[in-house]
Protein backbone atom coordinates (compact mmCIF):
# COMPACT_ATOMS: atom_id res chain seq x y z
CA UNK A 1 0.00 0.00 0.00
CA UNK A 2 1.86 3.34 -1.03
CA UNK A 3 1.67 6.37 1.81
CA UNK A 4 -1.32 7.69 1.28
CA UNK A 5 -1.42 11.06 -0.14
CA UNK A 6 -5.16 12.11 -1.98
CA UNK A 7 -8.09 11.64 -0.32
CA UNK A 8 -9.35 8.79 -3.67
CA UNK A 9 -6.13 6.82 -2.05
CA UNK A 10 -6.96 6.96 1.41
CA UNK A 11 -10.71 5.97 0.20
CA UNK A 12 -9.47 3.29 -1.54
CA UNK A 13 -7.16 2.05 0.90
CA UNK A 14 -9.31 1.89 4.09
CA UNK A 15 -12.20 0.45 1.75
CA UNK A 16 -9.36 -2.15 0.90
CA UNK A 17 -9.23 -3.35 4.76
CA UNK A 18 -12.54 -4.13 5.06
CA UNK A 19 -12.42 -7.54 4.63
CA UNK A 20 -9.68 -7.41 7.24
CA UNK A 21 -11.66 -6.06 9.84
CA UNK A 22 -14.39 -8.31 9.37
CA UNK A 23 -12.10 -11.55 9.24
CA UNK A 24 -10.41 -10.54 12.30
CA UNK A 25 -13.60 -9.77 14.50
CA UNK A 26 -13.89 -11.84 17.79
CA UNK A 27 -10.47 -13.89 17.07
CA UNK A 28 -8.07 -14.15 18.91
CA UNK A 29 -4.58 -13.07 18.40
CA UNK A 30 -1.23 -13.56 20.86
CA UNK A 31 1.64 -10.87 20.00
CA UNK A 32 5.08 -11.22 21.49
CA UNK A 33 7.57 -9.07 21.80
CA UNK A 34 10.97 -8.92 23.71
CA UNK A 35 11.90 -6.09 26.52
CA UNK A 36 14.07 -4.37 24.21
CA UNK A 37 10.52 -3.05 22.19
CA UNK A 38 10.26 -0.95 25.33
CA UNK A 39 13.67 -0.88 26.47
CA UNK A 40 14.24 1.08 22.91
CA UNK A 41 11.54 3.58 23.76
CA UNK A 42 9.67 2.06 20.59
CA UNK A 43 6.43 1.19 22.54
CA UNK A 44 4.35 4.45 22.41
CA UNK A 45 3.92 3.79 18.38
CA UNK A 46 2.89 0.33 19.01
CA UNK A 47 0.39 1.14 21.36
CA UNK A 48 -1.35 2.67 19.15
CA UNK A 49 -1.54 -0.69 16.76
CA UNK A 50 -2.79 -2.73 20.06
CA UNK A 51 -4.96 -0.14 20.35
CA UNK A 52 -6.08 -0.33 16.99
CA UNK A 53 -6.62 -4.40 16.96
CA UNK A 54 -8.74 -3.68 20.39
CA UNK A 55 -11.12 -1.69 19.08
CA UNK A 56 -11.50 -4.03 16.02
CA UNK A 57 -12.94 -6.12 18.06
CA UNK A 58 -9.80 -8.55 18.05
CA UNK A 59 -9.10 -10.58 21.70
CA UNK A 60 -5.35 -10.17 22.35
CA UNK A 61 -2.80 -11.29 24.72
CA UNK A 62 0.31 -9.33 24.50
CA UNK A 63 3.67 -11.36 25.56
CA UNK A 64 6.40 -9.17 26.97
CA UNK A 65 9.93 -10.47 27.67
CA UNK A 66 12.37 -8.48 29.87
CA UNK A 67 16.03 -10.44 28.36
CA UNK A 68 17.41 -6.59 28.51
CA UNK A 69 16.37 -5.12 31.61
CA UNK A 70 17.21 -8.59 33.52
CA UNK A 71 20.61 -8.58 32.46
CA UNK A 72 21.35 -4.93 33.23
CA UNK A 73 20.17 -6.03 36.53
CA UNK A 74 22.49 -8.73 37.03
CA UNK A 75 25.55 -6.67 36.16
CA UNK A 76 23.93 -4.37 38.64
CA UNK A 77 24.08 -6.65 41.24
CA UNK A 78 27.51 -8.16 39.91
CA UNK A 79 25.74 -10.90 39.03
CA UNK A 80 26.39 -13.61 36.21
CA UNK A 81 24.66 -14.31 33.35
CA UNK A 82 24.80 -18.12 33.37
CA UNK A 83 23.72 -19.96 30.17
CA UNK A 84 23.51 -23.81 29.70
CA UNK A 85 23.30 -25.00 25.94
CA UNK A 86 21.32 -21.93 25.19
CA UNK A 87 19.01 -21.81 28.54
CA UNK A 88 19.51 -19.07 31.43
CA UNK A 89 20.29 -20.70 34.73
CA UNK A 90 18.16 -19.04 37.46
CA UNK A 91 19.82 -19.82 41.00
CA UNK A 92 17.77 -17.68 43.81
CA UNK A 93 19.75 -14.29 43.50
CA UNK A 94 19.38 -14.26 40.06
CA UNK A 95 15.49 -14.56 40.34
CA UNK A 96 15.17 -11.50 42.40
CA UNK A 97 16.47 -10.16 39.35
CA UNK A 98 14.42 -11.04 37.25
CA UNK A 99 11.25 -10.47 39.28
CA UNK A 100 12.49 -7.00 39.67
CA UNK A 101 13.15 -6.79 36.08
CA UNK A 102 9.88 -8.07 35.03
CA UNK A 103 7.50 -6.20 37.58
CA UNK A 104 9.25 -2.84 36.17
CA UNK A 105 8.93 -3.66 32.44
CA UNK A 106 4.99 -4.81 32.94
CA UNK A 107 4.62 -1.10 35.28
CA UNK A 108 5.92 0.42 32.16
CA UNK A 109 3.97 -1.41 29.73
CA UNK A 110 0.48 -1.08 31.59
CA UNK A 111 1.29 2.86 31.97
CA UNK A 112 2.15 2.80 28.13
CA UNK A 113 -1.15 1.15 27.43
CA UNK A 114 -3.84 3.29 29.69
CA UNK A 115 -2.45 6.98 27.85
CA UNK A 116 -5.83 8.70 26.31
CA UNK A 117 -4.31 12.06 25.23
CA UNK A 118 -7.16 13.94 23.63
CA UNK A 119 -4.86 14.68 20.59
CA UNK A 120 -3.39 10.88 20.28
CA UNK A 121 -4.56 7.92 18.28
CA UNK A 122 -5.02 6.52 21.82
CA UNK A 123 -7.74 9.04 22.50
CA UNK A 124 -11.22 7.50 23.69
CA UNK A 125 -9.12 3.97 24.04
CA UNK A 126 -9.41 2.82 27.35
CA UNK A 127 -7.83 0.12 27.15
CA UNK A 128 -8.20 -2.65 30.29
CA UNK A 129 -4.95 -4.59 30.65
CA UNK A 130 -5.75 -7.88 32.57
CA UNK A 131 -2.75 -9.46 34.67
CA UNK A 132 -2.85 -12.54 36.76
CA UNK A 133 -1.55 -16.44 37.67
CA UNK A 134 -2.21 -17.78 33.91
CA UNK A 135 0.01 -19.50 33.68
CA UNK A 136 1.71 -22.62 35.85
CA UNK A 137 5.28 -23.70 35.46
CA UNK A 138 7.55 -26.41 35.82
CA UNK A 139 11.35 -26.16 36.15
CA UNK A 140 13.62 -27.05 33.53
CA UNK A 141 15.20 -29.16 35.99
CA UNK A 142 18.91 -31.07 35.38
CA UNK A 143 20.19 -30.67 31.58
CA UNK A 144 23.51 -32.92 31.65
CA UNK A 145 24.40 -32.06 35.25
CA UNK A 146 23.36 -28.71 35.31
CA UNK A 147 20.13 -27.50 37.14
CA UNK A 148 18.48 -25.02 36.15
CA UNK A 149 16.93 -23.93 38.92
CA UNK A 150 14.16 -21.26 38.77
CA UNK A 151 14.21 -21.21 35.48
CA UNK A 152 11.04 -22.88 33.77
CA UNK A 153 8.73 -24.01 31.56
CA UNK A 154 4.93 -23.91 30.96
CA UNK A 155 3.09 -26.75 32.10
CA UNK A 156 -0.73 -25.23 31.65
CA UNK A 157 -2.49 -22.30 30.52
CA UNK A 158 -5.32 -21.38 32.12
CA UNK A 159 -7.80 -20.90 29.07
CA UNK A 160 -11.12 -20.29 31.21
CA UNK A 161 -9.35 -17.32 33.01
CA UNK A 162 -7.79 -15.45 29.94
CA UNK A 163 -11.07 -16.62 28.08
CA UNK A 164 -13.04 -14.61 30.82
CA UNK A 165 -10.60 -11.57 30.28
CA UNK A 166 -11.07 -11.39 26.90
CA UNK A 167 -14.78 -11.45 27.10
CA UNK A 168 -15.05 -8.46 28.69
CA UNK A 169 -12.66 -6.36 26.81
CA UNK A 170 -9.95 -6.48 28.54
CA UNK A 171 -6.17 -6.75 26.74
CA UNK A 172 -4.33 -10.00 28.45
CA UNK A 173 -0.71 -8.68 29.14
CA UNK A 174 1.69 -12.13 30.60
CA UNK A 175 4.88 -11.66 31.67
CA UNK A 176 7.82 -14.18 30.55
CA UNK A 177 6.97 -16.20 34.36
CA UNK A 178 5.38 -18.83 35.87
CA UNK A 179 3.74 -19.94 39.07
CA UNK A 180 4.03 -23.60 40.50
CA UNK A 181 1.43 -25.11 42.77
CA UNK A 182 4.06 -24.80 45.50
CA UNK A 183 3.96 -21.52 45.08
CA UNK A 184 7.48 -20.90 43.45
CA UNK A 185 8.09 -18.85 40.56
CA UNK A 186 9.36 -19.55 37.30
CA UNK A 187 11.60 -17.68 34.69
CA UNK A 188 10.41 -18.56 31.41
CA UNK A 189 11.09 -17.43 27.71
CA UNK A 190 8.68 -15.56 26.32
CA UNK A 191 8.69 -17.59 23.29
CA UNK A 192 7.30 -20.45 25.71
CA UNK A 193 4.50 -18.70 26.81
CA UNK A 194 3.47 -17.09 24.28
CA UNK A 195 3.45 -20.43 22.07
CA UNK A 196 1.94 -22.53 24.93
CA UNK A 197 -0.79 -19.65 25.15
CA UNK A 198 -1.39 -19.40 21.36
CA UNK A 199 -1.57 -22.95 20.95
CA UNK A 200 -4.08 -23.88 24.54
CA UNK A 201 -6.31 -20.82 22.99
CA UNK A 202 -6.01 -21.72 19.50
CA UNK A 203 -5.46 -18.81 18.37
CA UNK A 204 -5.91 -17.62 14.80
CA UNK A 205 -2.72 -15.71 14.29
CA UNK A 206 0.61 -15.71 16.49
CA UNK A 207 2.82 -13.09 15.69
CA UNK A 208 6.44 -12.59 17.41
CA UNK A 209 8.37 -8.68 16.88
CA UNK A 210 12.24 -9.42 15.98
CA UNK A 211 15.62 -7.38 15.04
CA UNK A 212 15.21 -9.06 11.52
CA UNK A 213 12.76 -8.32 8.76
CA UNK A 214 11.39 -11.62 8.53
CA UNK A 215 13.06 -14.84 7.78
CA UNK A 216 15.61 -14.70 4.47
CA UNK A 217 17.00 -16.83 1.60
CA UNK A 218 19.95 -17.46 1.53
CA UNK A 219 20.61 -14.45 -0.57
CA UNK A 220 18.93 -12.45 1.33
CA UNK A 221 15.86 -12.35 0.16
CA UNK A 222 12.78 -11.86 2.59
CA UNK A 223 10.89 -15.01 2.55
CA UNK A 224 7.49 -14.10 2.57
CA UNK A 225 5.64 -16.92 3.25
CA UNK A 226 7.00 -20.72 4.67
CA UNK A 227 4.58 -23.58 4.94
CA UNK A 228 5.56 -26.08 8.17
CA UNK A 229 8.35 -28.06 5.30
CA UNK A 230 9.71 -25.05 3.98
CA UNK A 231 10.47 -23.47 7.74
CA UNK A 232 12.35 -26.58 8.70
CA UNK A 233 14.51 -26.79 5.62
CA UNK A 234 15.38 -23.38 7.04
CA UNK A 235 16.12 -24.51 10.40
CA UNK A 236 17.86 -27.23 9.06
CA UNK A 237 20.29 -25.88 6.63
CA UNK A 238 23.75 -25.00 6.84
CA UNK A 239 23.80 -21.41 7.38
CA UNK A 240 24.17 -19.68 10.62
CA UNK A 241 20.73 -18.00 11.13
CA UNK A 242 19.82 -14.43 12.88
CA UNK A 243 19.31 -15.34 16.70
CA UNK A 244 15.60 -14.36 17.01
CA UNK A 245 15.23 -16.41 14.10
CA UNK A 246 16.63 -19.13 15.22
CA UNK A 247 14.36 -18.37 18.39
CA UNK A 248 11.14 -17.82 17.32
CA UNK A 249 11.20 -20.28 13.75
CA UNK A 250 11.04 -23.41 15.73
CA UNK A 251 8.16 -21.70 18.13
CA UNK A 252 6.30 -20.88 14.67
CA UNK A 253 6.35 -24.40 13.79
CA UNK A 254 5.16 -25.83 16.95
CA UNK A 255 2.16 -23.77 17.10
CA UNK A 256 1.08 -24.00 13.42
CA UNK A 257 1.41 -27.82 13.84
CA UNK A 258 -0.77 -27.38 16.82
CA UNK A 259 -3.46 -25.48 14.90
CA UNK A 260 -2.50 -21.99 15.19
CA UNK A 261 -3.19 -20.95 11.55
CA UNK A 262 -0.52 -18.28 10.81
CA UNK A 263 2.32 -17.41 12.93
CA UNK A 264 3.83 -13.95 11.88
CA UNK A 265 7.46 -13.38 12.58
CA UNK A 266 8.10 -9.15 11.26
CA UNK A 267 10.38 -6.46 12.62
CA UNK A 268 10.40 -4.64 15.68
CA UNK A 269 12.02 -1.59 14.07
CA UNK A 270 9.10 -0.93 11.29
CA UNK A 271 6.44 1.37 12.59
CA UNK A 272 3.30 0.02 11.91
CA UNK A 273 5.14 -3.16 11.24
CA UNK A 274 1.76 -5.04 13.05
CA UNK A 275 -0.45 -3.25 10.91
CA UNK A 276 0.82 -3.50 7.65
CA UNK A 277 1.14 -7.59 8.40
CA UNK A 278 -2.08 -7.92 9.21
CA UNK A 279 -4.08 -5.31 6.96
CA UNK A 280 -2.73 -6.00 3.75
CA UNK A 281 -2.28 -9.34 1.84
CA UNK A 282 1.17 -9.58 0.70
CA UNK A 283 2.63 -8.57 4.44
CA UNK A 284 5.19 -7.32 5.61
CA UNK A 285 7.31 -10.22 7.15
CA UNK A 286 7.15 -14.06 7.17
CA UNK A 287 4.13 -16.00 7.58
CA UNK A 288 4.37 -19.54 8.61
CA UNK A 289 1.46 -21.44 7.38
CA UNK A 290 0.75 -25.08 7.60
CA UNK A 291 0.41 -25.65 3.47
CA UNK A 292 0.41 -22.48 1.20
CA UNK A 293 -1.60 -19.85 0.65
CA UNK A 294 -1.97 -20.13 -2.78
CA UNK A 295 -3.70 -22.92 -4.89
CA UNK A 296 -4.44 -23.60 -8.45
CA UNK A 297 -7.34 -25.29 -9.42
CA UNK A 298 -9.86 -25.79 -12.24
CA UNK A 299 -12.68 -23.51 -12.49
CA UNK A 300 -16.47 -23.86 -11.20
CA UNK A 301 -19.62 -22.23 -12.13
CA UNK A 302 -19.15 -20.41 -8.65
CA UNK A 303 -16.03 -18.94 -9.60
CA UNK A 304 -17.47 -17.01 -12.44
CA UNK A 305 -18.24 -13.61 -10.44
CA UNK A 306 -14.91 -14.00 -9.40
CA UNK A 307 -13.16 -14.05 -12.66
CA UNK A 308 -15.96 -11.71 -14.26
CA UNK A 309 -13.77 -8.99 -11.74
CA UNK A 310 -10.44 -9.91 -12.36
CA UNK A 311 -11.18 -9.43 -16.11
CA UNK A 312 -13.25 -6.54 -16.29
CA UNK A 313 -9.68 -3.93 -15.58
CA UNK A 314 -8.45 -5.54 -18.35
CA UNK A 315 -10.96 -5.86 -21.08
CA UNK A 316 -11.45 -2.23 -20.18
CA UNK A 317 -7.97 -1.54 -20.70
CA UNK A 318 -8.06 -3.41 -24.70
CA UNK A 319 -5.93 -5.94 -22.80
CA UNK A 320 -8.07 -8.74 -23.28
CA UNK A 321 -11.33 -9.26 -25.28
CA UNK A 322 -14.33 -8.94 -23.39
CA UNK A 323 -16.26 -12.31 -22.43
CA UNK A 324 -19.55 -12.06 -21.16
CA UNK A 325 -21.48 -14.04 -18.53
CA UNK A 326 -23.07 -16.29 -20.48
CA UNK A 327 -19.82 -16.78 -22.48
CA UNK A 328 -17.81 -17.97 -19.90
CA UNK A 329 -20.66 -19.81 -17.74
CA UNK A 330 -20.56 -22.33 -21.07
CA UNK A 331 -16.10 -22.35 -21.11
CA UNK A 332 -16.15 -22.68 -17.64
CA UNK A 333 -14.60 -25.86 -17.86
CA UNK A 334 -11.53 -24.93 -19.64
CA UNK A 335 -10.56 -22.31 -16.85
CA UNK A 336 -8.03 -22.66 -14.36
CA UNK A 337 -8.05 -20.10 -11.60
CA UNK A 338 -5.32 -19.04 -9.20
CA UNK A 339 -6.63 -18.54 -5.17
CA UNK A 340 -4.46 -16.71 -3.06
CA UNK A 341 -5.65 -16.36 0.53
CA UNK A 342 -9.27 -17.76 -0.81
CA UNK A 343 -9.43 -15.10 -3.50
CA UNK A 344 -9.35 -15.19 -7.02
CA UNK A 345 -6.10 -13.42 -7.61
CA UNK A 346 -5.24 -15.04 -11.42
CA UNK A 347 -7.02 -17.04 -14.25
CA UNK A 348 -6.06 -18.58 -18.04
CA UNK A 349 -8.24 -20.80 -20.12
CA UNK A 350 -6.86 -23.57 -22.33
CA UNK A 351 -8.43 -24.35 -26.24
CA UNK A 352 -7.46 -27.59 -27.37
CA UNK A 353 -7.15 -28.66 -31.36
CA UNK A 354 -6.14 -31.88 -30.71
CA UNK A 355 -5.89 -32.22 -35.10
CA UNK A 356 -3.70 -29.97 -35.13
CA UNK A 357 -1.51 -31.37 -31.96
CA UNK A 358 -1.95 -27.67 -30.17
CA UNK A 359 -3.78 -25.41 -27.69
CA UNK A 360 -4.69 -21.83 -27.66
CA UNK A 361 -3.70 -20.03 -23.74
CA UNK A 362 -6.46 -17.25 -23.60
CA UNK A 363 -7.28 -15.14 -20.88
CA UNK A 364 -4.23 -15.55 -18.94
CA UNK A 365 -4.90 -12.59 -16.19
CA UNK A 366 -2.94 -11.96 -13.09
CA UNK A 367 -4.85 -9.02 -10.49
CA UNK A 368 -3.24 -6.20 -10.66
CA UNK A 369 -2.98 -5.54 -6.79
CA UNK A 370 -0.89 -9.21 -6.75
CA UNK A 371 1.91 -8.29 -9.95
CA UNK A 372 5.22 -9.24 -9.73
CA UNK A 373 4.78 -11.86 -7.38
CA UNK A 374 5.42 -14.16 -10.50
CA UNK A 375 1.49 -15.48 -10.49
CA UNK A 376 1.78 -15.17 -14.52
CA UNK A 377 4.23 -18.03 -14.74
CA UNK A 378 2.76 -20.22 -12.37
CA UNK A 379 -0.28 -20.24 -14.35
CA UNK A 380 1.83 -20.87 -17.65
CA UNK A 381 4.09 -23.68 -16.66
CA UNK A 382 0.52 -25.00 -15.28
CA UNK A 383 -0.85 -24.46 -18.40
CA UNK A 384 1.90 -26.08 -20.18
CA UNK A 385 1.60 -29.09 -18.10
CA UNK A 386 -2.37 -29.59 -19.01
CA UNK A 387 -1.49 -29.53 -22.37
CA UNK A 388 1.13 -31.84 -22.49
CA UNK A 389 -0.66 -34.35 -20.56
CA UNK A 390 -3.68 -33.81 -23.45
CA UNK A 391 -0.85 -34.97 -25.64
CA UNK A 392 -0.59 -31.69 -27.23
CA UNK A 393 3.18 -30.12 -28.92
CA UNK A 394 2.52 -26.40 -28.86
CA UNK A 395 0.83 -23.64 -27.42
CA UNK A 396 -0.46 -20.11 -28.74
CA UNK A 397 -1.65 -16.94 -27.57
CA UNK A 398 -2.92 -14.55 -29.90
CA UNK A 399 -2.22 -10.70 -27.75
CA UNK A 400 -2.32 -7.11 -28.80
CA UNK A 401 -0.43 -5.49 -25.63
CA UNK A 402 1.88 -8.51 -23.59
CA UNK A 403 4.03 -9.97 -26.62
CA UNK A 404 7.48 -9.44 -24.35
CA UNK A 405 6.31 -11.21 -21.72
CA UNK A 406 5.54 -14.29 -24.04
CA UNK A 407 8.68 -13.36 -25.95
CA UNK A 408 10.50 -13.38 -22.82
CA UNK A 409 9.05 -16.93 -22.08
CA UNK A 410 9.89 -18.82 -25.50
CA UNK A 411 7.35 -17.88 -27.56
CA UNK A 412 8.13 -16.76 -30.91
CA UNK A 413 5.50 -14.74 -33.14
CA UNK A 414 4.12 -16.31 -35.92
CA UNK A 415 1.97 -15.89 -39.05
CA UNK A 416 -2.21 -15.95 -38.59
CA UNK A 417 -1.82 -18.74 -41.07
CA UNK A 418 -0.15 -20.71 -38.33
CA UNK A 419 -3.29 -20.64 -36.61
CA UNK A 420 -5.40 -24.26 -35.98
CA UNK A 421 -8.09 -23.94 -39.15
CA UNK A 422 -10.87 -23.10 -37.05
CA UNK A 423 -9.00 -20.76 -35.12
CA UNK A 424 -8.23 -19.48 -38.08
CA UNK A 425 -11.62 -18.73 -39.41
CA UNK A 426 -12.27 -16.86 -35.88
CA UNK A 427 -9.76 -14.44 -36.26
CA UNK A 428 -10.50 -10.94 -35.46
CA UNK A 429 -8.97 -8.72 -38.09
CA UNK A 430 -10.01 -5.80 -36.75
CA UNK A 431 -8.23 -6.48 -33.35
CA UNK A 432 -5.22 -7.23 -35.39
CA UNK A 433 -3.85 -9.41 -32.34
CA UNK A 434 -0.11 -11.33 -32.95
CA UNK A 435 -0.02 -14.58 -32.86
CA UNK A 436 2.76 -16.16 -30.43
CA UNK A 437 3.74 -20.11 -30.25
CA UNK A 438 6.27 -21.61 -28.34
CA UNK A 439 7.09 -25.80 -28.69
CA UNK A 440 5.97 -27.71 -25.55
N1 LIG B 1 -2.85 -9.83 6.13
C1 LIG B 1 -2.96 -11.24 5.99
C2 LIG B 1 -3.00 -11.89 7.35
O1 LIG B 1 -2.78 -11.24 8.33
C3 LIG B 1 -1.87 -11.81 5.14
C4 LIG B 1 -0.49 -11.54 5.61
C5 LIG B 1 0.53 -12.08 4.68
N2 LIG B 1 1.84 -11.92 5.21
C6 LIG B 1 2.97 -12.45 4.67
N3 LIG B 1 4.09 -12.22 5.30
N4 LIG B 1 2.91 -13.19 3.62
O2 LIG B 1 -3.28 -13.04 7.49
Amino acid sequence: MPITTTSADFVAWFRSVAPYINAFRGKTFVIAFGGEVVADGKFVELTHDFNLLAALGIRLVLVHGARPQIEQHLARNNLGDTYHQGVRMTDADSMQCVKEAVGRVRVEIEALLSMGLANSPMANADIRVAGGNFITAQPIGIINGVDLMHTGSVRKVDIAALNDRMEFGEVVLLSPLGYSPTGEVFNVTLEDIATATAIALDADKLVFLMDTDGVQDKKGKLLKELTIAGAQAVLSGKRKLPDDVSLYLPCAIRACEAGVARTHLISRHTDGAVLQELFSDEGIGTMVVESTLNTLRAATIEDVGGILHLLRPLEAEGILVRRNRELLEREIARFVVLEHDHRIVGCAALYPFPDEAAAELACLAVDAQCRDRGYGQVILDHMTGLAKTQGLKKLFVLTTRTAHWFIERGFSEADVSALPAQKKSLYNWQRKSKVFVRKI
